[in-house]
């Protein structure tokens, strides 16, 4: 008889990263000794801190690493709660957290706690791609809104009421400050999005990865105004801390339990190395605002540099450590733009076109995580290219 493989699910037919591309292509060059700047990474260029790495390193000398409580170590989530004192002036008790495998893990037990097949969840573009994914993967229905400088790149009621003209929406989605735009909703705008969608009986998903990561204006998370909403928050950025793969949600009492009974078959812990680092890391501030410092001062670095190259079309950087501009002057291909600035000028950057399908094309990301060195450099570069 011929063996005959299975069949490749349709939920797993989801969009791949054009970004892709660049990284690839940066890295062969490289590969063949090119000096590239990386301004495409949405990641810190320097280590968890100090003492994270302290506590972990101790941990694998002195003790067996294993599976924890689903929901995280108490240490954790006791630190975990002491932080939104501290940071947001909250208290919020530490059994509402729950520890996840990054952000990313937040967003499926979220999504999979909240919604059923078919449920439409609203979102962003431009934003974040992995939700497109995430959201298609478990057979829901992504409903992208085009944002634009008329509601400063945010979502209001009125966008999300016409989405409902559409048809039921279950879910909204919003990162603040966002990747790719780095702007941020002013906290009424927030309040105003978090009451609508309250009234309306949808869930209000708070992806407040960037928070801690803020030049302008006031961060308010959204559980300032409902302890009903879901916040999603990661170790990843403001932590510097991508690769030890480890975030936390808060959630709303009738969440908790179907969260946890859904990561104990998906996952069983979130890694145990990972959550002693990490419950080290929530003690680090300094180490970590000095980090956040140097990140202000890229940005000042770009915002004043960039405009002079003639890329003047920047969205407002509120926070995150993204600039997106408007590249539409130099081509109305951004795949195309960044292939060839990554060849003639030595720089990475990311194109627009994975973070919205629409007006991607129009505009390329530059990430200011790395060294001010490597900011200078790029600017050096980019003058030398544009002539
Ligand atoms: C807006 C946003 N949310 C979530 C993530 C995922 O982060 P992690 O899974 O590392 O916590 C990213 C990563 O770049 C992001 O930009």
């Amino acid at each position: 008889m011929a063996f005959r493989p299975g069949q490749v699910s349709k939920r797993s037919n989801i969009a791949p990263f054009l970004a892709m591309e660049v990284l690839i292509e940066a890295a062969r060059l490289e590969d063949q000794g090119r000096k590239i700047v990386h301004m495409e990474v949405g990641q810190p260029g320097v280590p968890a801190p100090e003492r994270a790495r302290n506590a972990a390193k101790q941990a694998l000398d002195t003790k067996l690493i294993g599976y924890t409580e689903t929901a995280g170590v108490i240490p954790l989530r006791e630190n975990l709660s002491r932080y939104y004192l501290e940071t947001y002036g909250r208290e919020v008790d530490k059994d509402r957290f729950v520890v996840t495998t990054g952000s990313s893990a937040g967003f499926n037990l979220a999504f999979l706690a909240a919604f059923d097949p078919g449920d439409r969840i609203v979102l962003t573009a431009p934003g974040y791609p992995a939700y497109r994914g995430i959201i298609s993967a478990l057979g829901l229905v992504p409903v992208e809104i085009e944002v634009g400088p008329e509601t400063r790149w945010s979502l209001t009621p009125e966008l999300i009421a016409k989405a409902q003209a559409d048809g039921p929406v279950k879910g909204v989605l919003v990162a603040s400050p966002a990747n790719p735009t780095g702007t941020m909703m002013p906290p009424e705008k927030l309040e105003e999005l978090v009451t609508y969608c309250g009234e309306e009986g949808i869930w209000f998903i708070s992806d407040e990865i960037y928070h801690g990561l803020v030049y302008e204006g006031r961060q308010e998370t959204a559980l300032a105004y409902s302890d009903q909403v879901i916040i999603i928050n990661s170790f990843s950025k403001y932590f510097c801390m991508t690769g030890w793969r480890i975030g936390w949600m808060i959630l709303p009492e009738v969440l908790l339990r179907p969260v946890e009974r859904l990561a104990q078959s998906l996952y069983i812990s979130p890694p145990e190395l990972s959550q002693i680092a990490a419950t080290a890391a929530l003690e680090c501030r300094d180490e970590l605002e000095a980090v956040k410092a140097g990140y202000a001062r890229n940005r000042e670095l770009l915002l004043k540099g960039l405009p002079e190259l003639g890329f003047n079309k920047l969205l407002p950087v509120d926070g995150a450590f993204y600039i997106y501009a408007d590249t539409s002057a130099f081509s109305p291909n951004s795949l195309e733009f960044t292939k060839t600035m990554l060849h003639e000028a030595g720089v990475a950057a990311t194109p627009g076109v994975d973070f919205d399908p629409v007006h991607g094309a129009e505009f390329t990301r530059f990430s200011f995580a790395g060294s001010y060195e490597d900011m200078e450099q790029a600017l050096v570069q980019l003058k030398h290219w544009l002539g």
